[in-house]
């Protein structure tokens, strides 16, 4: 048998009512606060994401699912939603709309990672962008909603954790400050981290390698070596967290593995089982990197399976499969023909309701309604045809009444 590849999962019809509960939560979520929904491709030009996401990150050195397609072009399936965004809101002007420009998406993202709990190859991501503002503002804005969200699903013991990893021009110090804290014990770390000295130290401080952990322990913070302007905007992020109730920790060692972030960034780490299901920060630079005008921009995405896992532990049971109405079953041809034209019409009415097309038999025709729930059956035969009456079940009470076969009279009984 053929199987799907490592790292995918199918969603089945019985649990795809779950995720559309949660989507349609964060879709209203979404759009309460004039985020507008955008569709970008599944694969980009690979050369957007080892600029947009930078050389030195795993994603890019690692994880890309990169190929060359039949003209010869490099194409990369997207690891991430921003860059695939923020190439669009260039490509298609969509500067000249009015600022800030508020996006949400659901996408599935493509990264070749060591498969485990919550880490897989193909996933789904919920996201916004917010471009066009730098304001401290916009940061707070998208980090309530991902507390309203977490709200709507009902999912507690979440925790944010935020930090400010500067500008081009504050980090640069920093990063001179953390070399040098490093330089001395540089042979003892790990193989990755030495790659990562000249290009990109702060991933150092990433690295979940024992003795890189404890070697980094007093390391410097990024917090004292902010420029003022990025210490003011910090300042003010947190100010408005606290006037709005959100609880959070300053952590100075997210750093997070995409190499466009400044100023703040931010994790919602779930307590139950330490995986982070949201992250997101600001990223001034890259609609710049990506060709654009020099624009700011803020946002966030998280990962609906770790999400929908959080969500089936605290609530089970909130989400319901629609059942269906009523099943019209039918005894012979003259009958499949009137059944066949009800249930059409009655579909037309909104009503969800099935008859045979296997041109089985009646009692196989109850078999599949009662399998599938069916709240009422309409049993039609030669003489309800020419009466145009029919006896309705109650399925549940297995309470029966006579009923005139029209719309109206249906829809009543059937409380719609
Ligand atoms: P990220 O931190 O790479 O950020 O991913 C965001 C979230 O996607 C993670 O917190 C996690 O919940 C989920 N996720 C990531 N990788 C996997 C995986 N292999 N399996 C399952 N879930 C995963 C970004 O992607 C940024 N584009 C977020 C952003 C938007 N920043 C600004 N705007």
């Amino acid at each position: 048998m053929i199987q799907k590849p490592k790292g995918t999962k199918d969603i089945l019809p019985s649990e795809i009512y779950r995720w559309q509960y949660i989507e349609n939560k964060i879709k209203t979520v979404m759009e309460n606060a004039g985020m507008k929904e955008i569709r970008v491709p599944v694969f980009e030009n690979t050369e957007l994401f080892s600029r947009g996401v930078g050389e030195t990150t795993d994603v890019v050195q690692k994880e890309m699912y990169t190929f060359e397609d039949k003209g010869g072009r490099s194409i990369t399936l997207r690891p991430e939603g921003t860059a695939g965004v923020v190439r669009s809101y260039i490509e298609n002007g969509m500067a000249s709309l009015a600022t800030p420009l508020k996006l949400w998406y659901e996408m599935a993202m493509y990264r070749y990672e060591n498969v485990q709990k919550g880490r897989l190859r193909e996933f789904r991501q919920i996201g916004t962008e917010v471009i066009g503002t730098q304001s401290y503002l916009a940061d707070v804005e998208v980090i309530d909603l991902g507390v309203q969200i977490f709200k709507a699903l009902g999912i507690p013991n979440i925790k944010l954790n935020i930090n400010s990893i500067g500008c081009p021009e504050c980090r640069a110090k920093y990063q001179e400050a953390l070399r040098d804290f490093i330089r001395p014990n540089l042979e003892k770390y790990c193989d990755t981290c030495k790659t990562r000295f000249d290009k990109n130290p702060m991933r150092i401080l990433d690295c979940k390698e024992k003795k890189c952990k404890e070697m980094n322990q007093n390391a410097p913070t990024i917090l004292d070596y902010l420029c003022d302007e990025c210490k003011e905007h910090f300042e003010n992020v947190q100010k408005l967290l606290k006037e709005l109730g959100i609880n959070y920790e300053i952590d100075s060692t997210i750093v997070r593995g995409l190499d466009y972030y400044t100023k703040t960034v931010f994790e919602f780490i779930s307590e139950d089982d330490g995986l982070t299901v949201l992250g997101g920060g600001r990223y001034d630079g890259l609609v710049k990197e990506v060709g654009g005008q020099d624009t700011p921009a803020v946002g966030f995405a998280m990962g609906m399976e770790r999400l929908l896992e959080l969500f089936d532990k605290y609530n089970p049971d909130v989400a319901q499969e629609r059942k269906m109405d009523l099943y019209v079953a039918n005894i012979g041809d003259e009958s499949n023909l009137y059944a066949t034209k009800l249930v059409k019409e009655l579909r037309e009415e909104g009503i969800f309701v099935e008859k045979d097309i296997c041109q089985r038999g009646i009692k196989a025709q109850f078999k599949y309604a009662d399998k599938q729930g069916a709240k009422f059956v309409i049993t039609i035969g030669d003489d309800e045809v020419r009466s145009g009456k029919a006896m309705i079940k109650n399925m549940e009470t297995g309470e029966e009444s006579e009923i005139l076969l029209n719309c109206e009279n249906i829809k009543e009984k059937l409380g719609q």
